[in-house]
């Protein structure tokens, strides 16, 4: 039998808090100490934790939702399909890679298997396929994780952030965040505790998902031309 789970542990809590290093700690601390992050049930069935990446003095700080399949092998944000959206994108607006910093409001890749059949890895036996596929995280999940996205963003003190897609939208600014009424606009937000330079836009995997991609991959250019254009960089 399953020895019993013991209560109290930040786990039941949900919240990384506990795990977050101290006054003082750079990003490389921050970094190690989030791959032992245990603050909600996510770590467990993942391959590690994907901290953000960039320079600590970036000027912009580029935020997504939570790392996908490759992310979660790689340890890296943003290294998928999606990645590659995103840097064409970011290169098309004119901002240069090296005054990024791109992190996710989610640590760890909340997946399920897809069922057999379904898309390219199922099959018809009737069992899960190994392909293992995104699922939003909860805002619990989200709540939980938001003391390492505080803690970078501190660190980074970047002169803009830029917000992909609706759940990154709702972890930094509420659950009543609409991308499609926000997008493109800039704002002035409270962010834990500080105000801070704030773009919305689509998030890059919606150009995949979309019919007409090159459209909705314009509209993504178009708005981060806007974040360009507030750093000086267009
Ligand atoms: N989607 C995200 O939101 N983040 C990643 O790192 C990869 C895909």
């Amino acid at each position: 039998m399953a020895a019993p789970r013991e209560h109290g542990s930040p786990e039941d809590d949900y919240t990384a808090a506990p795990f977050v290093p101290g006054g003082g700690a750079g990003l490389d601390e921050l970094r190690a100490a989030a791959a032992r992050c245990r603050g909600c049930p996510l770590h467990r069935d993942t391959t590690q934790t994907v901290f953000g990446e960039g320079a600590p003095g970036a000027r912009i700080l580029i935020l997504g939702e939570q790392p996908g399949d490759q992310e979660d092998r790689r340890g890296e944000p943003f290294v998928g399909p999606a990645g590659k959206v995103l840097d064409r994108a970011l290169e098309e607006a004119g901002i240069d890679p090296a005054q990024s910093y791109v992190t996710n409001a989610v640590k760890h890749f909340k997946f399920e298997y897809a069922s057999a059949g379904r898309g390219k890895g199922g099959d018809s036996s009737g069992t899960k396929s190994k392909r293992r596929i995104h699922k939003a995280p909860s805002l619990r999940e989200m709540t939980a994780c938001g003391p390492w996205l505080a803690a970078e963003i501190a660190l980074v003190e970047p002169e803009l952030i830029v917000v992909l897609g609706a759940t990154a939208g709702k972890a930094l600014l509420g659950s009543s965040f609409r991308v499609t009424k926000q997008r493109g606009v800039l704002m002035e937000q409270d962010v834990h505790g500080r105000t801070e330079r704030l773009l919305a836009t689509i998030h890059p995997s919606a150009v995949l998902r979309a019919d007409d991609r090159e459209a909705v991959r314009r509209g993504l250019v178009e708005d981060l031309r806007v974040a360009a254009g507030a750093l000086g960089t267009s």
